[in-house]
């Protein structure tokens, strides 16, 4: 669509600006910033060591995963410590969220809530009450008068976020904008908000399952390798410290099991993942993947077919990633090579007594490549005493190092017949 001049009357001429001049940035003031804890360790991580003040974050997710309480109880917490608060909540009543306040107990009953659509009226609101932190839940369902469009639709989440973040900004208010996902990981409306906000967070995990993680997918003020584990239990959410003790206690010894040492950020995280090989039915063979992206286990699956002599054509894949977690490296390509390759084969990898470990990615040849943070991940694995780990070469410490898709196999899945016999 061609914008409109400004003038009509030929090509318009902007007035000459004065010059300003441009400082050295060793100039610039560099005041060590002030950051509010929330008060949860794994959401603070993640934000690179709590909120700004003045800025702008988004959290996404899908329904029912835990956004309105992980706000609330950082809320919750910061009023605690003394920090004036606001949760703006334009999709439950006051009622609904007292009821999840008495749920979560604590300092959450002190947190002021709004519960309101009107924006005019929320951005008055934030100005009147200056608080140092505003939560707004969530941002697709609040009305801008005087708009077209429904809530939700990318004009009016525009719209909405810009007059929040600007009225938030001029006072130093820290704006957390809760937005809702799809199942498909698509940030639908708030995508557009991406590149206005400071910070974009996810929140993801199987509903239905326990476990869920926090990620930051763009962060002005910290690393966006950090990543928390949570687990929604009967009093809100849980940070879990100890996810790898847990993952690794509820490791079958089992066919088509195996151990993956993951990087959640910069600390490693050993993940169970299950396969299941059955015959198909269906002239186009189901392919399902829980945890992992699609296309990579289709890519592995091709590796293993031509480079690890495992024919997979006519048989029905699961993959399964324990306890809700999703993995988004491609240091997982072995791990889901293994246990689908054990899976077809029926054999348990390694030696039947320890759960087998593993990570590296899968090149087209079929070889072992290298990804970051060896050490952490051998670390973690030799912690709870998995063994063998197999990792790329140039690994190091007690890794089992392995070249090839080839070798790998070769080391964990012997024939079906001789393991049989070996358990
Ligand atoms: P919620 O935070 O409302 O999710 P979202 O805002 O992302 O849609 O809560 C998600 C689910 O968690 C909800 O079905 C109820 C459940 N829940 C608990 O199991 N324990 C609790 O203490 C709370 C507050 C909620
Ligand atoms: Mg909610």
């Amino acid at each position: 669509m061609e914008e409109r001049r400004e003038s009509s009357t030929g090509p318009t001429k902007s007035k000459p600006g004065r010059a300003a001049s441009p400082i050295p940035l060793s100039q610039v003031s560099a005041s060590a910033e002030k950051r509010l804890a929330t008060g949860i360790g794994e959401l603070d991580r993640v934000l690179g060591g709590g909120l700004v003040p003045g800025s702008a974050v988004l959290l996404g997710g899908a329904p029912g995963i835990g956004k309105s309480t992980l706000t609330s109880m950082a809320l919750a917490n910061l009023s605690d410590a003394g920090e004036k608060v606001l949760y703006v909540s334009a999709e439950e009543s006051a009622q609904q969220i007292r009821l999840r306040a008495q749920r979560l107990g604590g300092g959450a009953l002190d947190v002021p809530v709004l519960a309101e659509t009107d924006l005019g009226t929320i951005v008055a609101t934030i100005q009147q009450e200056r608080p140092s932190v505003c939560v707004i839940d969530s941002v697709q369902t609040l009305h801008a008068d005087g708009l077209n469009g429904a809530p939700g639709s990318v004009g009016q989440v525009r719209e909405v976020a810009g007059a929040l973040m600007r009225a938030a900004k001029s006072q130093s208010t820290a704006v957390v904008l809760v937005g809702h996902i799809t199942k498909e990981g698509d940030l639908a409306g708030p995508r557009v908000l991406e590149h206005l906000v400071d910070c974009v967070l996810l929140f993801e995990g199987e509903r239905e399952r326990t476990y869920r993680t926090l990620r930051a997918m763009k962060n002005r003020f910290g690393s966006t390798a950090e990543a928390g584990v949570f687990e929604m239990s009967e009093g809100g959410l849980v940070e879990v410290l100890d996810a790898s003790a847990r993952f690794v206690a509820e490791a079958k010894r089992a066919p088509g099991s195996v151990v993956l040492c993951a990087m959640e950020g910069s600390r490693p995280l050993l993940v169970e993942f299950q396969a299941l090989v059955s015959p198909s039915e269906l002239t186009q063979p189901r392919r399902i993947a829980n945890g992992i992206d699609r296309n990579r286990l289709a890519l592995v699956l091709a590796v293993l077919t031509r480079h690890g002599g495992i024919a997979l054509g006519a048989a029905d894949v699961f993959l399964n990633v324990v306890g809700g977690v999703r993995v988004d490296e491609p240091g997982a390509d072995l791990a889901v090579a293994i246990a689908v390759a054990a899976a077809a084969k029926g054999v348990i990898p390694g030696n039947g007594t320890t759960p087998v470990a593993c990570f590296g990615e899968l090149g087209l040849t079929g070889e072992v490549r290298s990804v970051g943070h060896p050490d952490r991940r051998l670390a973690e694995a030799s912690k709870f005493g998995l063994q063998p780990v197999l990792a790329p070469p140039g690994a190091g410490g007690d890794a089992r190092e392995v070249a090839s898709l080839r070798d790998a196999l070769a080391a964990v899945i012997a024939s079906g017949e001789d393991r049989l016999q070996a358990v």
